[in-house]
């Protein structure tokens, strides 16, 4: 192939297609945008704090941490604050001592002072014992344990069926793009740093949902790193393609391009 093909040689028909494309791809670029903002971060830019809980889960969303919620009406099922004392300042006093257990990992090594909690006799023991009325007793580690779960994060099939169709959607992005973009009028340095990176932050990206889901933090920066990255690189290179396009054949002979 001619090395010093651009794509303002190629046919009307092709540079339209071209042109089409990357004004297409910088739409979806302000949507993404949007969507982020009004999905992901609910009114505002996703933070750290929400992209770690999105996928790894929320420390502070046990279902002791439902049950023991002082705002749910007394009269509500599920309310089991009233039962953990007379007076509101008792109550808060042991709520803090169950919830603070589960949010630092929920260790049986730290687990004496939630029992004596949970199996006094004039507390949840009235009802959550063998035998009580309560459907299930919290009288030992292994009973408390299930309720102690932090909230999950996204599920893992749907966090693999996003990953799966992220990349490939990415890879046909990264590709089209890089094409058009190999083939513009920038200088061979951007146009390798622009197409590197919009075939590395994917991996990134996809790869820190992994580990964020996996590990937990610190891995969600990578996911910020990695999506601001492809969101850069990509729409760099389609404003250029553009650009490139509109210019016109008018300056299309500054001599051999050796530097392809
Ligand atoms: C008067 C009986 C009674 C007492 C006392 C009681 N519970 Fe319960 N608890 C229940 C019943 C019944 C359910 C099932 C509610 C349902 O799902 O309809 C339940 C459910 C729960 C659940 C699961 C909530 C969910 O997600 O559905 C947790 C956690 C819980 N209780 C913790 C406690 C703790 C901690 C205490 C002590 C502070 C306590 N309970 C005291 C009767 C009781």
């Amino acid at each position: 192939m001619r090395s010093d093909l651009r794509l303002v040689d190629l046919p009307g028909g092709a540079r339209l297609a071209v042109a089409g494309f990357a004004v297409l791809f910088l739409a979806f670029s302000v949507v993404a945008q949007a969507q982020l903002w009004v999905h992901a971060g609910g009114g505002k830019l996703p933070t750290p704090q929400r992209v770690l809980e999105r996928y790894h889960g929320r420390a502070d969303s046990s279902h002791l941490h439902e049950a023991l919620d002082p705002a749910l009406p007394e009269d509500d099922p599920h309310a089991m604050y009233p039962f953990l004392g007379d007076d509101d300042a008792t109550r808060r006093e042991r709520r803090d001592v169950v919830l603070a257990w589960v949010e630092s990992g929920a260790a049986e090594s730290g687990f004496e002072p939630v029992r004596q909690i949970l199996t006094d006799p004039l507390l949840c023991a009235q009802c959550h014992e063998d035998g009580g009325s309560a459907p299930f007793a919290l009288a030992t580690y292994e009973d408390v344990l299930p309720h102690a779960r932090r909230g999950e994060g996204m599920p893992w099939p749907q966090l693999l069926t996003s990953a799966h169709n992220h990349l490939f959607a990415f890879a046909v992005a990264a590709l089209a793009l890089s094409l058009a973009m190999a083939f513009s009028r920038a200088p061979r340095a951007l146009r390798h740093l622009a197409i590197g990176a919009a075939f590395v932050a994917p991996l990134l990206d996809v790869g820190g949902w992994l580990l964020t889901r996996w590990q937990g933090g610190p891995w969600h920066w990578l996911v910020m790193a990695g999506g601001a990255l492809f969101g850069v690189a990509t729409t760099f290179m389609a404003a250029w393609v553009v650009l490139d396009v509109l210019r016109g054949p008018g300056r299309t002979q500054p001599g051999p391009a050796a530097d392809a």
